[in-house]
């Protein structure tokens, strides 16, 4: 580590963490990746087994369509269970599970292998092929992970839709990925009630007929519609002769798809990112074994949904990667009362926690009596994803949660990335609100309109010039958009779409979006799908949204709604809007407020100047308003 001081407020780490910590030297790793980069990640990738090795590690012949262990053969799911079950590990635990209401479980290496090599031998009898596409619609149970393992392990490519998401959400992510098969649980339990999975899967499946087979988990029990010939139970299908223990794997190239998984971007609809076998394996493996530095004797939370990138990158594949014991929740965080998190913390012995800084400001506000009643000495280190986090709410979660010994690993990534991109290590010294610097080897820039650096302290673009083994492969069916999208404001680098500025030590701090991409809640969702769901209501002729800050969720949607003529406009009016766009898109995505206006702010060309309305509504200047047209 350079011994030059560093400016701001610093954390440093104990020369405990650093004694135990596999990288005790972030530097030196860098120096290390920086000279031999692809060396660098061939030794990560030779950490893990293939059944052929690569004839490369980067193939950059077709830039930006970039290809890592070209010529390999693997499955990530071997990795995953296989590989454990041949070792010590095959009675180690893999999961602890709690159900929101108090009901638990646990499965071992040689449990979880076997439940997903049924499961796998069921989506086979059923007809699912290598490439096929799968969607999972599910609540936070063992059940989602066997099925993503499951498309995996015999090649085909499971498309996760989060159970936040509602009604259109889910049949245009089915219709778009063209699955035949869906599986889905019954309900999920959430704040003590059950979100009605299955009813709202069958009013997906009248929008969209591509849908052969619904395979359905019982969870919550209540009385649900099957259709016969269509749905089936899971426990049952798991019964039959065809549910053998085989291994079902199928042998893939490094390049073939894993997943696809469905984001908000700039303009229209959600797309589908791509990611593959090889690469992903080896970029999420490596970024969580020194990130949160694995030990054999962990017990990992990682308290993100398996339906969003988080879940799938550091629930389900790094974690089962490295061989380590995961805890996965059902509900909420603050149920029945606001110390949930912290009981099981206690109870289960948890050693790294990693979160979103909404959850951490939404539990600080019980006050920190709610943690103290708790034992949480097991705790090592801690996380934290999805939007910056406030110095406030860092400090919080360092001194009472932490208790200032656990040093906090303030990851930053995207769903495009696949694997953490700036972050800390536990050597690291830490400034409250900054994930530090990328991680070794990885270049990253902050640059101006014109594609050049910026200054120190100076806002600016984030951009990543280096390719990394996690990332994005295209677009699903779209690679126009993959190219113009990413690639294409600077040629050669990758856009980001956040903004961010770099202190004078090296340090990046994030600012947020640039693009009509709003964080609720650390949950990614554009303006367009707020808007079509709007629109979509039978009274609405056009509607604009934007994110307001807000002091718990990071932002808050604000919409504006000009009404069809002869439209009254009304209290109860606002609440069947709202209401709508969260039947429509998901409660995640239900407007804070809706404000009617008689008109939007718009250039020339009809595009809503989204800029406008919140520089409006936080009364500050606009700026340039030279496109406006009224
Ligand atoms: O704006 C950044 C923010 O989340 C975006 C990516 O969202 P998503 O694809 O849903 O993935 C979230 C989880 C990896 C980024 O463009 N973001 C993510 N992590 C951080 C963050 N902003 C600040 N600090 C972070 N640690």
């Amino acid at each position: 580590m350079s011994n030059k001081k560093l400016s701001g407020e610093v954390y440093f780490p104990s020369e405990k963490v650093i004694e135990n910590a596999h990288i005790k030297d972030r530097d030196d790793l860098d120096n290390r990746a920086r000279k031999d980069y692809s060396g660098f990640w061939s030794e990560m990738a030779n950490e893990l087994h293939w059944f052929q090795k690569w004839d490369k590690v980067i193939d950059d012949s077709d830039k930006p369509f970039y290809k890592w262990f070209t010529g390999a053969k693997t499955n990530i799911v071997y990795n995953c269970l296989d590989v454990h079950v041949k070792t010590f590990r095959r009675n180690k635990l893999a999961l602890i599970w709690e159900g929101e209401n108090g009901e638990s479980k646990t499965m071992s290496y040689f449990a979880l292998h076997r439940e997903t090599c049924k499961f796998a031998n069921v989506l086979k009898s059923m007809g699912v092929q290598k490439g096929d596409r799968v969607t999972i619609y599910m609540g936070r149970t063992p059940e989602i992970i066997i099925a993503m393992l499951a498309c995996a392990r015999i090649g085909a490519v499971h498309s996760v839709v989060y159970g936040g998401f509602s009604v259109e959400s889910l049949a245009e992510r089915i219709e778009d990925s063209n699955s035949k098969v869906l599986i889905v649980s019954d309900g999920a339990y959430q704040r003590g009630k059950i979100v009605p999975l299955k009813q709202i899967a069958d009013e997906a499946l009248q929008r969209c007929g591509t849908v052969e087979h619904c395979l359905v988990v019982k969870r919550t029990g209540q009385e649900i519609n099957m259709e016969q010939g269509r749905d089936m139970w899971y426990h049952e299908l798991m019964n039959l002769p065809i549910a053998t223990q085989n291994s079902a794997l199928e042998i893939v190239d490094s390049e073939d798809p894993l997943f696809i998984l469905y984001t908000s971007g700039t303009t229209g609809k959600p797309k589908a990112i791509l990611h593959t076998h090889g690469g992903y394996m080896v970029g999420t493996y490596a970024t969580l074994k020194y990130v949160f530095d694995i030990h054999e004797e962990d017990r990992y939370w990682c308290a993100a949904d398996p339906g969003w990138i988080t879940g799938h990158s550091y629930i389900v594949y790094a974690p089962l990667l490295n061989g380590t014991t995961s805890f996965l929740y059902e509900g909420a965080p603050n149920f029945p009362y606001p110390n949930r998190w912290w009981a099981m913390i206690e109870k289960y012995g948890i050693n790294i926690l990693y979160t979103a800084p909404t959850a951490i400001r939404g539990l600080m506000r019980f006050g920190e009596s709610w943690v103290n009643r708790h034992d949480l000495s097991s705790l090592r280190l801690l996380g934290s994803v999805g939007e910056p986090i406030n110095p406030e709410a860092w400090k919080w979660y360092h001194r009472v949660v932490g208790k200032e010994k656990c040093p906090i690993m303030d990851t930053w990534w995207q769903t495009e990335t696949g694997m953490f991109m700036i972050t800390p290590m536990p050597c690291v010294p830490l400034k409250p609100g900054s994930g530090t610097k990328p991680f070794p080897g990885i270049e990253m820039d902050i640059v101006d309109e014109s594609g050049k650096s910026v200054k120190a302290n100076e806002e600016g673009f984030l951009i990543i010039k280096t390719p990394w083994p996690a990332m994005i492969r295209t677009v699903y069916k779209d690679d126009e958009r993959y190219v113009s999208q990413y690639w294409s404001k600077y040629p050669g680098v990758y856009l980001t779409g956040d903004s961010a500025r770099r202190d004078e030590d090296g340090y990046f701090w994030i600012i947020g979006r640039v693009d009509d991409v709003i964080k609720v809640s650390g949950y990614r969702l554009g303006t367009a799908e707020i808007e079509s769901a709007l629109v979509s209501h039978h009274s609405v002729a056009e509607a604009a949204a934007i994110g307001l800050p807000h002091e718990i969720k990071g932002n808050a949607i604000y919409t504006y709604v000009i009404l069809k003529s002869g439209i009254e406009k009304s209290q109860q009016l606002i609440e069947e809007l709202r209401q709508h766009v969260s039947h429509e898109v998901g409660p995640i995505a239900k407007p804070e407020h809706i404000e009617f206006v008689d008109s939007l702010p718009k250039t020339r060309s009809g595009k809503i100047m989204r800029r406008v309305l919140k520089a409006r509504a936080l009364g500050q200047d606009p700026g340039n308003i030279s496109t406006l047209e009224e």
